[in-house]
């Protein structure tokens, strides 16, 4: 095995990923600018590295852009949720349930969270709740956590601000714990099942399968279908898309949005 390779593994073993399928330019371009910023010059010596400083763990993740997100990502994709998938759901079943999977620093939950704490203030008496899971423990410990940089707010409106965080002297700010408590965040490996009751309304599993082999895709997919109400929703990723062998098992719903309807085939 090359020196390459051996690194390739020992960052799957570590981040539990699975990179096989993932071009190996974009792997090298990534783990560059690592290697020049910690004056490393071979793959040997940084997998050595790696593997002896868990400080590196996190500036690599960041640069394989593992855990990256940002509140109300394509916002496109809230804006078909809150005016035409969720009220329907709201004002017949008057109850929500909505999973984020692959939450990474929480950022989505809580998205989908203000959203539906401002949208019942208009629909009244609903049940709602969220469930957010991620298989990286240290990155859910700051997703409950909820404080976050300015950068990570660009889609959040003045007043959600407002209403929804608190500004931090440290300049940061916290998400207020109306809405942290609406989110229930757990420990979960996508490959291993659905990890709540069924009966999901809605199951956002966004941008987390770019590290994903063909055949984890599909057992994902068909997961989900497993986990969803009749007539549940799927919202995937801008740049995923389903496969022929699972296709058959969700309609288009929003397709620009990426949002499909479960189907009730088997
Ligand atoms: C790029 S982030 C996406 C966050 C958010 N869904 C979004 O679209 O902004 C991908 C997340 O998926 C998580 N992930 C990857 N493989 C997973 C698995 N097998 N089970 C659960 N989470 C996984 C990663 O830890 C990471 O936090």
């Amino acid at each position: 095995m090359d020196e390459f390779q051996a690194l390739l593994q020992a960052i799957q073993r570590l981040f539990n990923i699975q990179c096989n399928n993932y071009k190996e330019d974009y792997i090298k371009r990534r783990l560059a600018s690592r290697m020049n910023s910690r004056h490393i010059a071979t793959y040997k010596e940084y997998r050595e590295f790696l593997l002896q400083n868990k400080d590196e763990h996190e500036a690599l993740k960041n640069a394989l852009t593992i855990n990256v997100t940002k509140f109300f990502r394509d916002p496109p994709v809230y804006d078909c949720l809150r005016s035409e998938i969720i009220p329907p759901i709201l004002r017949e079943k008057k109850k929500l349930r909505l999973w984020s999977a692959g939450c990474s620093s929480g950022e989505e939950p809580y998205s989908y969270a203000i959203m539906l704490h401002d949208m019942t203030t208009i629909i009244k008496d609903v049940d709602w709740m969220i469930i957010a899971t991620d298989i990286d423990e240290t990155i859910l410990k700051k997703a409950k956590e909820g404080i976050y940089e300015k950068s990570a707010l660009e889609f959040v409106t003045e007043s959600q601000l407002r209403r929804h965080f608190r500004h931090r002297d440290d300049g940061r700010y916290e998400i207020k714990p109306h809405i942290r408590e609406k989110v229930k965040f757990q420990h979960h490996d996508l490959m291993s099942g659905v990890p709540v009751s069924r009966y999901l309304d809605i199951i956002s599993c966004r941008n987390v399968t770019i590290y994903f082999s063909d055949k984890q895709k599909n057992d994902l997919v068909r997961m989900i279908h497993q986990g969803l109400n009749p007539g549940g929703f799927y919202v995937m990723g801008m740049s995923e898309f389903l496969s022929r062998e699972v296709e058959h098992l969700f309609s288009p719903y929003r397709p620009l949005q990426k949002i499909f309807v479960r189907k009730d085939t088997a």
